[in-house]
C-alpha cells in the first residue's frame, strides 16, 4: 500500500490537517521558524493523523468536523514532540534519513522544540468546541503514559529483567497509547456511537502495539530504508520481542543472555553474539507471530463499523504496519 495515495483520498480533510499543523507552529522567532520547517520538510508518514480522519470518516459515513482536524493535528505534533526527545534519550543521529535536530542542534534544542510542540499540540486540541475537555484528558493521560512509559524502559535497561508483560506495558505507553489518543479523539470529534468509540480503541491500541514490534524487528532485520541507525536497541540495553522471543525458545540460555545484554555498555563487542542468538533461535519468527496477532486483532475490531472505503483503508493500513520497510 501507498501511504501517499491516502493522503490523496483524503483529499480536503487531509489539507486542513496540514494547515493547521504549519499555521499552529508559527513564531516570531526565525530560529524557531526554520527548524520547525526543517522537520515539517522530512515530515515521515504522518500515520496517526491519517488513521484519525479515517477512524472519523468510517464512524460517521464520511464527515469530519473542525475539531477532527484539529485532534489529528494535534496528534502529529505530539509524535514528532516525543520523536524530538526520543532522539535524544536514544542519543539518536538520524532519522526519517536525514540528521536529527539534535545531531545538527544539540540535545538543548531538540528538547526545547518538542517542548514547543507539544504545547502547540495542547492549544490545538483546547479549542472551542464541547468535546475538547473530554479531549484534553485523553491525551493528558497520553501524555503520562509516554513519561512513564521511557521511564520503565529506562528502570528495566538497568536491571535487566524485562518480561513479556513488561515489555508490552512499555510498548503500549510509548507508542499505542497515542494511537488510541489519535483514534478516539477522532471518533469523538464527530460524536461516534458507544460501539464506534470502542471499535476506534481497540483498533488503535493493537495497532500501536503491532507498529511498535515492527519497529523493534526493523532494528533488527531492516535495511537503510528505514531511515534511522539500526541495530541500536542492544545497545541502549533494550530487550525487545526478538529477544524476548529467543530466550522463550531456548530458556537455557537465558540467564547467560540477560547478563550480556546488562553488561553491553561497557562490551559493545558482545552484541553481534546477542543478535546471533536472536537469529539462530527464532527470535525474529517469534515476534513476527505477535506481531501478526496484533495486526489480527486490529482488523478484527473494525468488523462492527459499517462497509466504506474508510474501513478498507484502515484494514490495508494495519496490514501495511506487519509489511513496512520504513
Ligand atoms: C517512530 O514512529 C517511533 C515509533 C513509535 C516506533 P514512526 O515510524 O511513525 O515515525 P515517522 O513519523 O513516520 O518518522
Ligand atoms: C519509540 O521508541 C519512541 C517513541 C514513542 C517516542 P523507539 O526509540 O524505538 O523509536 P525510534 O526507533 O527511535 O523511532
Ligand atoms: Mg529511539
Ligand atoms: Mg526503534
Amino acid at each position: 500500500m501507498d501511504i501517499k495515495s491516502v493522503r490523496e483520498y483524503l483529499g480536503k480533510d487531509w489539507e486542513a490537517v496540514v494547515e493547521k499543523i504549519e499555521t499552529s507552529l508559527m513564531s516570531d522567532i526565525d530560529l524557531l521558524n526554520s527548524t520547525n520547517s526543517s522537520i515539517l520538510s522530512n515530515s515521515g508518514k504522518q500515520l496517526r493523523p491519517l488513521l484519525a480522519l479515517l477512524i472519523a470518516r468510517a464512524c460517521s459515513g464520511h464527515r469530519i468536523s473542525e475539531a477532527t482536524a484539529r485532534y489529528a493535528a494535534a496528534a502529529e505534533l505530539l509524535h514528532n514532540a516525543t520523536l524530538l526527545h526520543d532522539d535524544v534519550a536514544d542519543n539518536s543521529y538520524q532519522r526519517r534519513g536525514v540528521p536529527t535536530i539534535m545531531s545538527l542542534m544539540g540535545p538543548s534544542v531538540s528538547v526545547l522544540v518538542g517542548d514547543y510542540w507539544l504545547v502547540k499540540a495542547m492549544e490545538l486540541i483546547l479549542g472551542s468546541s464541547e468535546g475538547d475537555h473530554q479531549v484534553i484528558k485523553i491525551f493528558s493521560k497520553t501524555l503520562s503514559d509516554l513519561a512513564e512509559g521511557e521511564m520503565l524502559q529506562l528502570q528495566k535497561a538497568q536491571s535487566g529483567d524485562t518480561s513479556e508483560d513488561d515489555y508490552l506495558r512499555i510498548i503500549y505507553s510509548k507508542t499505542a497509547s497515542l494511537f488510541e489518543a489519535a483514534c478516539v479523539s477522532a471518533a469523538i470529534s464527530i460524536d461516534a456511537s458507544e460501539e464506534c468509540l470502542k471499535a476506534a480503541k481497540d483498533y488503535a491500541v493493537a495497532l500501536g502495539i503491532a507498529f511498535q514490534i515492527k519497529d523493534d524487528i526493523l532494528d533488527y532485520s531492516g535495511t537503510e530504508s528505514v531511515g534511522k541507525p539500526l541495530g541500536v536497541d542492544i545497545l541502549e540495553q533494550k530487550i525487545t520481542m526478538p529477544l524476548l522471543g529467543a530466550i522463550a525458545n531456548a530458556p537455557a540460555e537465558e540467564g547467560r543472555i540477560r547478563g550480556l545484554v546488562k553488561g553491553i555498555v561497557d562490551h559493545s563487542e558482545n552484541r553481534d553474539g546477542i543478535v546471533a542468538f536472536v537469529k539462530d533461535n527464532a527470535g525474529l519468527e517469534y515476534a513476527v507471530q505477535q506481531l501478526d496477532k496484533y495486526v489480527a486483532q486490529a482488523v478484527d475490531a473494525l468488523s462492527v463499523l459499517p462497509l466504506s472505503k474508510e474501513r478498507e483503508l484502515l484494514e490495508e493500513l494495519a496490514y501495511f504496519t506487519a509489511k513496512r520497510v520504513m
